[in-house]
């Protein structure tokens, strides 16, 4: 337990509550600027252009990390900037991956890894503490427990006369855009030889009411022709109305399932998660980990030869550890283009994206 000094002070911005509860697609100007995207909060904020430039961008920058002189290059891109890694809730992957995707274009990173250490702990509001680092950086990327952080946070920066972009690296069980793009970036990439994520069928299996990977990931569809989804999850934990509803909206079929052994041969992707334990109210329910919805060694045989296997990771039991010497076992290299996009999304934040793809002139 925090050993907590003073209440936290709670603040009320004026303004706040109206433009929360204003529809995403209204709010989405806020966080562009000079026709760039400025902070990035919802995985709506993403169009086909812009992912695929993106992903082009990632592929480079991959390639210039390859070699001393090329991220040498990297290295002096971004080096008169800092960035802020502001992680109140657990992360490893999208904590390191922002980390060292900062460190491969040069920017210096501060962070605070929990509450205990930061004057919250005096009662600051989260507010007044995002602020403070708006005053020493120049980008803030932040993980938090609560649906809408990220988003008040930018928002109240906006109207500063010191604002840095806000980058969400998750907010609690809402979104996880920056994991979506890595996730697409890793399905086009495993897709290269087969027309990529375009006609795709993909089954997202597990805990897809509590967890904001599947729900960011769904977004994103919307940018690709003839996707199909299966959504694959026990009863208690089906995908929330607010996605099926934007699936109908965009007329992108999906089928929701609690039979995973059926749907194996039909898809291209299968899309594990965890049980998001983490957020059940019954402490009792924190060990289940529902063996039905898990993808054994001998499922191997059930799937396709092209059919690529994808998990946010961290896994508990969903994947037996002998799947992934199987070369359709993608989620050690997803974890690795996470690292990637993500330093491709700072380059664009950024501007120096044009520097970077004219190294291939
Ligand atoms: C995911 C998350 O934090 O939402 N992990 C991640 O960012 N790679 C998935 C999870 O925790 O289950």
């Amino acid at each position: 337990m925090t050993e907590m000094y003073a209440e936290q002070t709670k603040q009320q911005f004026e303004g706040w509550e109206e433009f929360y509860n204003q529809s995403v697609d209204d709010k989405l100007e806020m966080f562009n600027r000079k026709g760039r995207i400025f902070d990035v909060i919802y995985a709506q904020q993403f169009n086909r252009p812009f992912l695929d430039q993106l992903g082009r961008l990632a592929d480079f920058i991959r390639q210039l990390a390859k070699t001393k002189m090329g991220s040498q290059k990297l290295r002096t891109l971004l080096a008169h900037k800092r960035a802020m890694l502001y992680f109140v809730q657990p992360s490893t992957r999208t904590f390191l991956s922002f980390q060292n995707a900062c460190y491969i274009l040069g920017l210096n990173v501060s962070e605070i890894r929990g509450t205990s250490t930061s004057s919250e702990v005096k009662g600051e509001s989260p507010e007044d503490t995002i602020r403070t680092f708006a005053s020493y950086v120049d980008l803030i990327i932040s993980r938090h427990p609560e649906a809408g952080f990220a988003e008040k946070t930018a928002w109240v920066l906006n109207q500063s006369d010191h604002p840095a972009p806000v980058l969400n690296g998750g907010s609690g069980p809402d979104q996880h855009p920056t994991q979506a793009l890595l996730d697409i970036y890793t399905l086009e990439r495993e897709f290269h030889n087969i027309g990529g994520l375009d006609g795709k069928r993909i089954a997202m299996v597990g805990d897809l009411k509590r967890g904001r990977t599947v729900r960011s990931l769904s977004y994103l569809m919307k940018n690709y022709r003839d996707v199909e989804l299966i959504f694959v999850s026990p009863e208690e934990f089906r995908m929330r109305n607010d996605i099926l509803d934007f699936l109908r909206r965009q007329e992108i079929p999906f089928k929701e399932t609690d039979d995973f052994e059926s749907i194996m041969p039909a898809v291209d992707a299968i899309y594990m998660t965890r049980i998001q334990n983490e957020y059940a109210s019954d402490p009792k329910s924190e060990a289940e980990t529902f063996p039905d919805f898990h993808f054994k060694a001998e499922h191997l045989q059930r799937i396709h030869a092209h059919c690529a296997i994808l998990h946010p990771l961290p896994r508990r039991y969903e994947i037996d550890i002998a799947v992934d010497s199987d070369p359709r076992a993608a989620y050690w290299r997803q974890e690795r283009c996470g690292m990637w996009i993500r330093a491709a999304l700072i380059a664009y934040i950024f501007g120096v994206d044009d520097e970077i793809v004219s190294e291939f002139d």
